[in-house]
């Protein structure tokens, strides 16, 4: 392999061969191929794209960089859900345990938050207790034994990304559809599943946030599922708004467990629900939409989604009477409480603005190695496009201090004017679902 000519090669828009993406991603994670010729080759792809083939060439390679999880013959349909990032995005954490209590094996692998963005293993870390740094063999065995698991991505699962990522993130080369399905759809692989089900968010806080290209996005990943032997759903779902009443680590917890009790809020039900329906239907494709939802709800009535919440926090080391008892979570010592002197119609507060906030209360980080305090985040107790009454809370800061709820309190009253005054529409929170059905055919075929 000359690297310079398949960097040319790729520059002038020829296709490379499938050896070929084998032998650079090998010698990339080896170290034989050097940053300066990945960083071209990447830019390259950057404009030039990959065909479907190259895509799933390159995929496989980085699945094949690493270990994936076992998978013994029979069993549990296995299915998980990925989200490409949101605020207030605490979907994972109901639908873990809830498609767990519905006999689906649920592997779920997932990320910190970064940035604007919220992670599920943080979320899960202001759990006393749990833990999220599990061997690949341990959270085999906890799959096989409570049919959940929900683990920080290991170092043995595809290396190469690690380091693909890495270096697109100082070379200008993140934003490019195949490199993200290529980095996604290879970690989401390497959990030896049978479905997946892909959260693509659209809107002002949303990774990519024109719906036209996270639609692109969405099929891209389902092809590349769909040719890897995965059956791979996607939903479109909103984030011109945090999703749910919370933001921050242990209010998120709080709110779900709320869900996983039967009193979620409707914008979270309604997201985590179409989530679920969609998993669902992957594990059991006999089942129509509605009867996944009515087998979702009356698995959340019986109790049996919570009980399962229970084991998985005790297996992982979690102190599970945070689940009757929430102030066990942890708690910030100043709570403020923000209400307005007259009636108004909540408007959709941006996303970014409020995730930048929360990293800003010490709920977030900016650069990896930033320690996240779990207690701090905001509660929006009003629905967007919901009335909020002269006097009633319109947002409560939990903060460290009292400077840094005065602070928040600015932010979130600019925030409030500046939304108002903009007056946009509110996006529908469930847009629409991507299968292989609504895919045209790859090339050649
Ligand atoms: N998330 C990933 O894991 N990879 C990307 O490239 C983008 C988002």
């Amino acid at each position: 392999m000359v690297v310079p000519r398949l960097i040319e090669r790729k520059r002038s828009g020829q296709a490379l061969r499938d050896d070929e993406w084998r032998e650079l991603v090998a010698g990339y994670t080896a170290g034989t191929v050097p940053d300066y010729q990945m960083s071209a080759l990447l830019m390259a792809v950057m404009f030039k794209g990959l065909t479907h083939q190259e895509l799933a060439a390159l995929t496989g390679a980085m699945l094949d960089s690493g270990a994936r999880f076992t998978r013994t013959a029979g069993g549990a349909p296995r299915v998980d859900k990925h989200s490409t990032g949101g605020v207030g995005d605490k979907t994972s954490l109901i639908l873990a345990p809830l498609l767990a209590a519905c006999g689906v094996a649920v592997p779920m692998m997932s990320g910190r938050g970064l940035g604007h963005t919220g992670g599920t293993l943080d979320k899960l870390e202001a759990i006393p207790g749990f833990t999220t740094q599990l061997s690949l063999e341990a959270a085999a065995r906890q799959l096989d034994d409570i049919g959940v698991v929900m683990l920080g991505q290991t170092e043995e699962i595809v290396p190469a990304d690690r380091k693909l990522y890495a270096l697109r993130d100082v070379t200008g080369t993140v934003e490019s559809i195949p490199l993200i399905t290529a980095s996604i759809m290879s970690k989401k692989l390497a959990e030896a599943l049978d479905g997946l089900v892909l959260d693509v968010k659209v809107g002002s806080g949303a990774f990519i946030p024109e719906p036209a290209r996270a639609r692109e996005l969405a099929r891209t990943m389902v092809a590349v599922g769909e040719r890897a032997g995965c059956r791979t759903v996607a939903l479109l779902t909103a984030m011109d708004r945090p999703l749910g009443r919370t933001a921050g680590n242990a209010l998120e917890v709080r709110e779900a467990v709320e869900a996983l009790k039967g009193e979620g809020r409707a914008d979270l039900l309604e997201v985590t629900l179409a989530l679920g329906v969609a998993m669902l239907r992957l594990a059991r494709p006999a089942v129509t939409a509605a009867e996944a939802m009515s087998t979702l709800r009356d698995t959340i009535a019986s109790g049996a989604a919570l009980e399962r919440m229970a084991v998985l926090v005790e297996r992982q080391g979690g102190d599970p009477r945070v689940l009757s008892r929430p102030e066990l979570l942890p708690v910030a010592p100043v709570r403020r409480e923000l209400t307005a002197a007259e009636q108004f119609t909540m408007p959709p507060l941006s996303p970014r603005a409020v995730g930048e906030l929360i990293v800003e209360l010490g709920g977030g980080r900016r650069i990896a190695s930033d320690t996240v305090n779990p207690a701090v985040g905001i509660e929006f107790p009003v629905m967007a496009g919901a009335p909020v009454d002269g006097d009633a809370q319109w947002a409560v800061i939990h903060a460290q201090n009292e400077a840094a709820a005065d602070h928040a309190g600015r932010v979130l009253r600019e925030l409030l004017d500046e939304a108002s005054r903009s007056g946009g529409d509110i996006l529908p929170l469930v847009m629409e679902t991507i299968s292989a059905g609504d895919l045209e055919p790859p090339e050649g075929a």
